[in-house]
């Protein structure tokens, strides 16, 4: 697939303009944001437009290492150097040499992980496991994150000083709810790719569908989208994408679409009815699991909407008695 962020919208061509700027200077950089918006392709093209293109681009999952492998993992090992050390092993720092290292997921690194890598950014050297001298290598750090690292300091569980040194320059990538008409041109750009790749020939998308899009929050951001578009091109039978193709959760939004237009006044008139008291309490009840529904359930998600801290969401969830399972998509 190609390496390029497809958008117009100002919120994109700032983060184009940013990568631009720093790609070629070699600087630390720390890209956060919401899962699939595009943090891991925003990597790459750094990678793509800096000098070390040609050297290699190495990913490591940072919240997938077990504590005990983190230095083997890093470092590497000699030969011998412990019990089933039967060669000698590059870790992903030698991996990278040269080129660019992306620390994807950092948020979710231990410890011990954050203590090791401050080590190595700080001496710009470490020692392989088994070996006493130390290795030098010139690696380009470029991290990424869709947690609040900001958060992680206060709470503990992110270290400052690694903070400081990872967030040189802060990419933010916009959810794709915030990037105007961005979702259309994804959209028919991928429209086109899974037409080649399934022998489709879907010309576009149908109004209903444009609105639905436009309207819908987009939780999974463009890896969401894509995989809707997808979906939707392997099994459209007419020759635009219809709402007859689209998955249940966007399906939904078209019925609050619908509802809102039609019968609005039905939900809020008997509110008049009750004392203040209770009809705030009905209101908030219906805003959460409309909320709620939007972010099939993801607590984190809607506490970050509604401006509510999360254990206060979750009060408030269980004295309304909301049943989160029901928004929650059924694998
Ligand atoms: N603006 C864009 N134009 C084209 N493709 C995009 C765009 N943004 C993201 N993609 C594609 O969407 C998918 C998800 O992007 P990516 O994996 O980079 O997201 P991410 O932010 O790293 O997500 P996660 O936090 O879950 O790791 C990838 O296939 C990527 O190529
Ligand atoms: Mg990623």
């Amino acid at each position: 697939m190609d390496i390029k962020l497809i958008g117009k919208s100002p919120k994109i061509r700032e983060v184009l303009r940013l990568i631009s700027r720093v790609a070629p200077l070699g600087v630390q950089v720390l890209i956060s944001g919401e899962t699939g918006t595009g943090k891991g392709l925003a990597a790459r093209i750094i990678h793509q437009l800096s000098p070390r293109k040609d050297k290699p681009f190495v990913t490591v999952q940072c919240g997938a290492i077990p504590d005990t492998l983190i230095e083997s993992a890093l470092f590497g090992h000699e030969k011998g150097a412990f019990t089933g050390a039967s060669t000698r092993s590059k870790g992903f720092f030698e991996e990278a040499h040269k080129g660019t290292l992306l620390l994807d997921e950092i948020g979710d690194s231990s410890m011990a992980f954050q203590t090791a890598l401050l080590h190595v950014l700080q001496e710009e050297e470490f020692c392989k496991i088994g070996s006493t001298r130390p290795t030098k290598v010139d690696v380009r750090i470029v991290a990424a994150t869709n947690k609040d690292l900001r958060k992680g300091v206060s709470l503990g569980t992110f270290r400052q000083d690694l903070f400081f040194r990872l967030n040189v320059v802060e990419i933010k990538m916009p959810p794709l709810r915030d990037r105007d008409d961005d979702c259309m041109l994804i959209a028919e750009h991928f429209l086109h790719f899974f037409n080649q790749k399934y022998k489709k020939k879907l010309t576009g998308l149908s109004k209903e569908v444009k609105k639905i899009f436009m309207q819908y929050h987009w939780p999974g951001n463009v890896r969401e989208l894509i995989h809707v578009v997808e979906r939707a091109v392997i099994v459209e039978q007419s020759s635009l994408i219809t709402p007859a193709s689209l998955p249940p959760q966007l399906l939904e939004i078209n019925q609050e679409i619908d509802n809102q237009n039609e019968d609005s006044m039905q939900f809020h008139l008997p509110l008049f009815d009750k004392p203040l008291k209770n009809a705030k309490r009905e209101f908030e009840k219906k805003y959460l699991e409309g909320l709620l529904r939007r972010v099939n359930g993801n607590v984190s998600m809607a506490a970050n909407l509604s401006g509510l801290r999360r254990q206060n969401l979750y009060l408030k969830i269980q004295q309304y008695e909301i049943d989160l399972d029901q928004f929650r998509k059924k694998k």
